[in-house]
C-alpha cells in the first residue's frame, strides 16, 4: 500500500480556510488531519464543530479527526455527523477505551488511538486487533511547529511488530514535527501515514511540499 500524507489543517491560514482546503483537494495529499483541542487534555484550544463543518463541506478527501479532549465519548456521534471518516481518541484520555473504540465503529467511522510520547506501545497489546489506526505522537500534543522526538523511530518499530504478530491491519500514523528530514526513515520503520502541519502550510509552495513528501516515502 502506498504511504499516505495527511496535512494538518491546524497550520492552515484560517482567514483563507476554503483556499487551503481546496489546495489539499487538488494536491497529492491523501487525508485531511483535523486537530480538536479542548484546553483541558492539552493546554491549547484549536477549533470546534462549526469549523469542522465548514472544512468538511469543501473537503474531497478522507477526514481524519484527532481528538485531544477529555471524555471524548460525549461527542462520537457528533463527529460522525460532521463528516469524520476516522476518529482518533487519546489513550491517556479514556478510562473505558474498549467501549469507546466500539462506539466509534458503531457510529460508522474508523477508530484510532493516539499515544503521547511517554506512553509505551505495549499498552495496546489487548486492543490492537480492534484498531484501524494508531497515532504515535512524535511531539507532545497541543501545538503545531514543535521539534520531532527521536525516540519515535523505536516506537514505530515496536508497534509494527505488535501489529504483525497480532495479524492486524492497523495503520501506523505519525503526528508532530514531520519534515523531509524524517519522513523516509519513518516510513521505512513501518509508518503508513505521515501528518504534517507547519512543514506543509508554512512552506512557500504547499502543493509542491506535499508532492515532495509523497514521493520521498513512496
Ligand atoms: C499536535 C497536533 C498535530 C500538529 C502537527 O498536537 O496533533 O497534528 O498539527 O503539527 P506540526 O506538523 O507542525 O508538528
Ligand atoms: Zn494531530
Amino acid at each position: 500500500m502506498s504511504k499516505l500524507i495527511a496535512p494538518s489543517v491546524l497550520a492552515a491560514d484560517f482567514g483563507n480556510l476554503q483556499r487551503d482546503v481546496e489546495m489539499v483537494n487538488s494536491s497529492k495529499a491523501d487525508w485531511f488531519h483535523i486537530d480538536i483541542m479542548d484546553g483541558v487534555f492539552v493546554p491549547n484550544i484549536s477549533f470546534g464543530m462549526p469549523v469542522l463543518k465548514a472544512i468538511s463541506s469543501h473537503a474531497k478527501k478522507t477526514i481524519d479527526v484527532h481528538l485531544m479532549i477529555v471524555d471524548p465519548d460525549r461527542y462520537i456521534n457528533t463527529f460522525a455527523d460532521l463528516g469524520a471518516d476516522i476518529l482518533t481518541v487519546h489513550y491517556e484520555a479514556c478510562t473505558h477505551l474498549h467501549r469507546t473504540i466500539q462506539a466509534i465503529k458503531a457510529s460508522g467511522m474508523k477508530a484510532g488511538i493516539a499515544l503521547n510520547p511517554h506512553t509505551p506501545i505495549n499498552v495496546l497489546e489487548d486492543i490492537i486487533i480492534d484498531l484501524d489506526l494508531v497515532c504515535i505522537m512524535s511531539v507532545n500534543p497541543g501545538f503545531g511547529g514543535q521539534s520531532f522526538i527521536e525516540n519515535t523511530y523505536k516506537k514505530v518499530k515496536q508497534l509494527k511488530e505488535l501489529i504483525t504478530t497480532a495479524g492486524s491491519d492497523t495503520l501506523i500514523e505519525i503526528d508532530g514535527g514531520v519534515t523531509n528530514k524524517n519522513a523516509k526513515q519513518l516510513t521505512e520503520a513501518g509508518a503508513d501515514v505521515l501528518v504534517a502541519g507547519s512543514y506543509v502550510f508554512k512552506s512557500d509552495n504547499p502543493t509542491e511540499t506535499i508532492a515532495g513528501l509523497k514521493s520521498l516515502c513512496n
